[in-house]
């Protein structure tokens, strides 16, 4: 068995100043890059032009089972690592993480399509929940409680709960991986990482950066799967008992399928779901900051992110004014096309069903009778995936896309007039990730802060993640917190200790 000094003396060196290749084509199981069990592979696409960026291991559930026995096994010695340790292992991934910036970008943007700014923006980002995660890890601190009676001594200690699975999307292949893996490795958890099918190299990147950095054979292991295998590798992840930890980042759907199936063994659940983002722009508000404040929070990764803004309700006196200039903005400040060419600001949306689920939406409302102020159309010109940023107004209950979320580069705006109205209408969803409201009257903006039913709120601000702050939703948005200080109390298991009969 490892002892965390032995341990030890792998990590902490300077990092390496030498250039990594970056781009793994197996799996990672038990510190080994391993092909899949069935010998099966499946292609990566870049979304930008349907061009191979190269093929990976098609894992199944005999593989799934692989990747849990090494991270059970692992468990057993990285349970006992010090906090200091686990802090100096995050570090040392952090630091290669920093380093490797450029490399981890470009292989971002071919994958997930986004803009080179963006992806360096996300590596950024992500990197950021590995330092910060870092840091955390000496701050899990139990307690001592005071007891009822004066021959006991009572506390909480905070105990890693196990081999945590990490499910993740593709919007963020990057960041969505580092804030539940900084989170698990600094609680003391082992990982088996399962990253969408769409942008498993980034995941596997990072898994080479962690070998690098000198993690225990098993302590992360990275599992690709292809979209059919990914029911039954989700089944087995939630069926084994091993797995004490399931995180998932992703829809509504597939999160409410996890969690049915971790009911079985009673895991713990992290879920990271749908939103659907009001954005109130009051009359009171600086209109001009609530259009780049739209802007970015509208347009973030083409519109393909779980807390874009899905709906603006902007109040009469100022709507005309704050649509005519995001129109103008959106004009002016996107440019499509392949993320690797200089001056692109936006890509592609990821795949055929995303950009035909967007193009019908957008039918559906036109038809019913929305007004088109621009886009509404496939830009084929640029690649069977680029859609035109789009602004409808005029949308009713009658249309889809009323509802729905919509991750795409679609802008929805409705006009209101006072304050209760846009509440009832901003929480009258089945969801609530993140909420946005621009005003400049004080009572105001703790009123309304108070009433919205959401997770998390901008205030005159349209970009709020951050490695500090506690993300995560109320409603069908899921369960949880992830980043800020929360972000490990779903790898934890709190053991209440009494002590008694101490003779003084
Ligand atoms: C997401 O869309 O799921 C994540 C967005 C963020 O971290 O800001």
């Amino acid at each position: 068995m490892l002892s965390s000094k032995n341990l030890l003396s792998n990590i902490g060196s300077p990092v390496l100043s030498r250039k990594l290749s970056l781009l793994k084509t197996q799996g990672f199981i038990n510190g080994k890059w391993v092909t899949s069990q069935g010998g099966t592979k499946f292609e990566i696409l870049n979304p930008s032009n349907q061009s191979v960026i190269a093929s990976v291991p098609d894992m199944n559930a005999q593989d799934t089972k692989l990747a849990i026995d090494a991270a059970t096994e692992a468990f057993k010695s990285f349970r006992n690592t010090t906090a200091k340790y686990r802090a100096n292992l995050l570090r040392t991934w952090y630091n290669l993480m920093v380093e490797h910036s450029e490399e981890l970008a470009k292989i971002l943007t071919q994958e997930n399509g986004k803009s080179l700014a963006e992806s360096r923006a996300e590596i950024a980002y992500g990197n950021s929940f590995v330092e910060w995660f870092s840091e955390e890890s000496r701050r899990i601190n139990g307690e001592i409680l005071p007891p009822t009676t004066d021959n006991r001594k009572l506390m909480i200690l905070k105990q890693p709960a196990g081999v945590a699975a990490l499910i993740t999307p593709w919007n963020f292949p990057h960041a969505m991986i580092t804030r539940k893996a900084g989170a698990a490795i600094a609680a003391g958890c082992t990982c088996v990482i399962k990253p969408s099918e769409d942008t498993p190299l980034t995941a596997l990147a990072l898994a080479q950066l962690a070998e690098e950095a000198g993690f225990p054979s098993g302590v992360i292991n990275v599992i690709t799967t292809n979209t059919n295998n990914s029911p039954s590798v989700g089944k087995t992840i939630c069926d084994d008992e091993r797995v004490r930890v399931v995180s998932f980042t992703g829809s509504t759907q597939v999160g409410k399928i996890l969690y049915r199936q971790c009911a079985d063994n009673v895991k713990k659940v992290c879920l990271e779901l749908g939103g659907n983002a009001p954005f109130i722009v009051f009359e009171s508000a600086n209109v001009e900051l609530a259009v780049s404040g739209a802007m970015v929070c509208k347009f973030r990764n083409t519109g393909q992110t779980c807390v874009s803004a899905n709906r603006f309700y902007v109040h009469k006196n100022v709507f005309h004014e704050f649509t005519s200039k995001f129109l103008e903005h959106m004009q002016r400040d996107i440019v499509l096309g392949d993320g690797m060419k200089p001056g692109v600001t936006h890509g592609p949306l990821i795949k055929k069903s995303q950009i035909d689920m967007i193009d019908n939406l957008v039918r559906d409302a036109v038809n019913k009778g929305a007004k088109l102020h621009c886009g509404g159309k496939r830009l084929t010109n640029l690649g069977e995936l680029f859609y035109s940023p789009t602004l409808l107004t005029g949308v009713n209950e009658n249309m889809e896309i009323f509802k729905k979320e919509i991750f795409g580069p679609i802008a929805v705006i409705h006009e209101f007039e006072n304050e209760d109205q846009v509440l009832e209408n901003a929480n009258n969803i089945n969801v609530g990730l993140a909420g946005y409201f621009y005003s400049e009257n004080l009572s105001q903006i703790f009123r309304v802060a108070r009433k919205m039913e959401v997770g998390m709120i901008g205030v005159n601000e349209g970009l709020i993640s951050c490695a500090e702050a506690a993300f995560g939703g109320v409603k069908e948005s899921g369960l949880g917190r992830e980043g800020s200080k929360h972000g490990v109390d779903d790898f934890l298991d709190i053991k209440y200790l009494c002590l008694g009969n101490i003779k003084y």
